[in-house]
């Protein structure tokens, strides 16, 4: 049953229709914030100018909630409490802050399931992935409520005897957080949680799509302790953003950037970031490329791509886009996957059981893939599989499988962000490693050999920041994810995440004779 306050649904921001259990599908118990409003400096506030606008369910097109419009006066708001809240939180000890995010984590793991449906019913990925996502996202609370502990300086033997030297690590003060719709969770846990850490705040502007992720987590935070003005959501509708993003890349008082999306926002950021000489971190497109040699355990091979291609619909930036597979062991390849796809893909309502492929976010991601297969047919490639929008219609589109691609294809030369296996039969591995670093994107990489000297060869010559070998899923809170060339700079997780929220400064300390 859903909670109820003064006869009305404490999860009023979700509720604009009785009916909107349609959407959920489930009584929500824990989250409690008003209706139209978002989580700036310690309170449930509305836009100023009240201004609105809809989050829809992309499995059905149903309008799940309406959340404020936020505008530059609003991010304003946000940027003076976090720069306020920031005197009194990098004062604050790292056990002190390890305990806060140990109980945002144990906020995570007691509302798995609520915390799940609210990511089915915004992005539209099956239920069992959204529960992944948020043992996913909750995993880099806990890590970094650990390495908390570890944010070491250096002593440094001094080349004078009246002088000692120290370099000490320091949060960088406001963050500016910008979080894409893929992982609505995720996303925010793995840069706020290393953000928390050094003793940064935060202004958490979500995706325009998935904004509900983000009032969760505000919700977290504050039953979890964190004080007024270290984490604030600023939400606001496609209209807005660009302004937003402006404002936080150029105030003052913002430190540091980390956003996580396409490369094309991701150049404009860093760019209006110049302005202010802001520390930036970025996780944009990848392309990735997803090599099977002729030693390559072929059932291995088609298991490792199912899980990186097919991961919520093929709309993750790690996921596979540019199979290669090497001429000897191509045509059993292509017929296990063909197999494969065809038992494992259920494509459905991210709420309904057994279903393994939700529906696209939107309207645009659906002409984009179009556009890709389209591209690879009209160019020569054969069709094997799907090829077309679903017969459910909306934003649901086929798994689909096409051989014969050649490098000039749309799906080669792009990411596709969609449920499309597009392959190039190779025949050695200097052409595959050309053709695999041919791209301008360099995020995650993928092979299957079963030779160690191959296997030592390729990981080191492959341009990619991340390389999965014979494993098609790599990534994890302990694990340095990022990209090279246009896929980015910084790391997330791992005990590098932290470095992009803190400075080093050197303390050199005179006059000891
Ligand atoms: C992303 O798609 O941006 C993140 C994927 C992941 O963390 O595995």
């Amino acid at each position: 049953m859903v909670m109820l306050q003064n006869g009305k649904t404490i999860l009023r921001c979700i509720i604009q229709k009785k009916d909107f259990l349609c959407g959920i599908k489930r009584p929500l118990h824990h989250f409690r914030f008003p209706k139209d409003s978002t989580y700036i400096n310690g309170k449930w506030i509305s836009a100023k100018d009240g201004s609105i606008f809809p989050v829809s369910n992309p499995a059905d097109g149903e309008t799940l909630a309406f959340v404020p419009d936020c505008s530059t006066v609003d991010l304003d708001e946000a940027i003076n409490g976090a720069h306020d809240a920031f005197k009194e939180w990098k004062n604050t000890t790292a056990k002190e802050r390890s305990y806060i995010l140990r109980k945002m984590f144990n906020l995570h793991m007691e509302n798995v399931g609520d915390l799940a449906h609210i990511i089915t019913a915004e992005v539209g990925k099956p239920l069992q992935e959204s529960v992944s996502e948020i043992n996913y996202g909750a995993s880099f609370l806990e890590w970094f409520s650990e390495e908390v502990r570890r944010i070491y300086g250096d002593i440094v033997p001094s080349p004078f005897k009246n002088k000692q030297m120290f370099f000490i690590r320091q949060p960088v003060g406001v963050a500016g957080i910008i979080t894409p719709w893929n992982f609505p969770n995720a996303m925010i846990t793995r840069k706020v949680g290393a953000a928390l850490a050094a003793g940064c705040t935060c202004i958490i502007k979500p995706a325009e799509d998935t904004p509900l992720s983000a009032l969760a987590f505000a919700d977290i935070a504050d039953k979890a302790g964190v004080p007024p003005g270290v984490i604030n959501v600023v939400t606001s509708s496609r209209k807005n953003t660009p302004s937003i993003g402006k404002k936080l890349c150029e105030s003052h008082k913002v430190a540091t950037i980390s956003f996580t999306g396409s490369t094309e926002v991701g150049k404009m950021l860093l760019m209006n970031s110049a302005s202010t000489v802001k520390k930036v971190s970025l996780e944009l497109g990848g392309n990735a490329p997803f090599i099977v040699f002729n030693s390559a355990n072929v059932k291995q091979a088609v298991s490792g791509l199912m899980a990186s291609k097919f991961r919520n619909s093929g709309q993750t930036c790690v996921c596979t886009n540019r199979i290669l597979v090497q001429d000897k062991i191509h045509d059993s390849f292509v017929s296990e996957l063909s197999k494969a796809m065809k038992n494992q893909l259920i494509v459905g309502n991210g709420f309904d059981t057994g279903v393994t492929l939700g529906p696209l976010i939107n309207q645009h991601a659906v002409e984009k893939v179009e556009g890709h297969v389209k591209n690879a047919i009209e160019n020569g490639a054969n069709l094997v599989i799907g090829g077309k929008r679903h017969s459910r219609g909306g934003t649901y589109f086929e798994p689909t499988l096409l051989t014969q691609v050649t490098k000039d294809m749309l799906p080669f030369c792009e990411e596709t962000f969609g449920p499309v296996a597009a392959i190039m039969k190779f025949s050695t591995e200097e052409e595959a490693i050309e053709i695999a670093n041919s791209s301008k994107s360099g995020l995650a990489g993928y092979f299957y050999s079963e030779e160690v000297a191959q296997i030592v060869r390729v990981a080191k010559a492959i341009e990619v920041g991340m390389v999965g070998v014979n494993e098609g899923i790599i990534s994890t809170s302990e694990a340095a994810f990022g990209g090279i060339k246009e896929s980015g700079i910084g790391r997330e997780g791992s005990r590098y995440g932290i470095d992009e929220y803190v400075e080093m400064k050197y303390i050199c300390l005179g006059g000891l004779n």
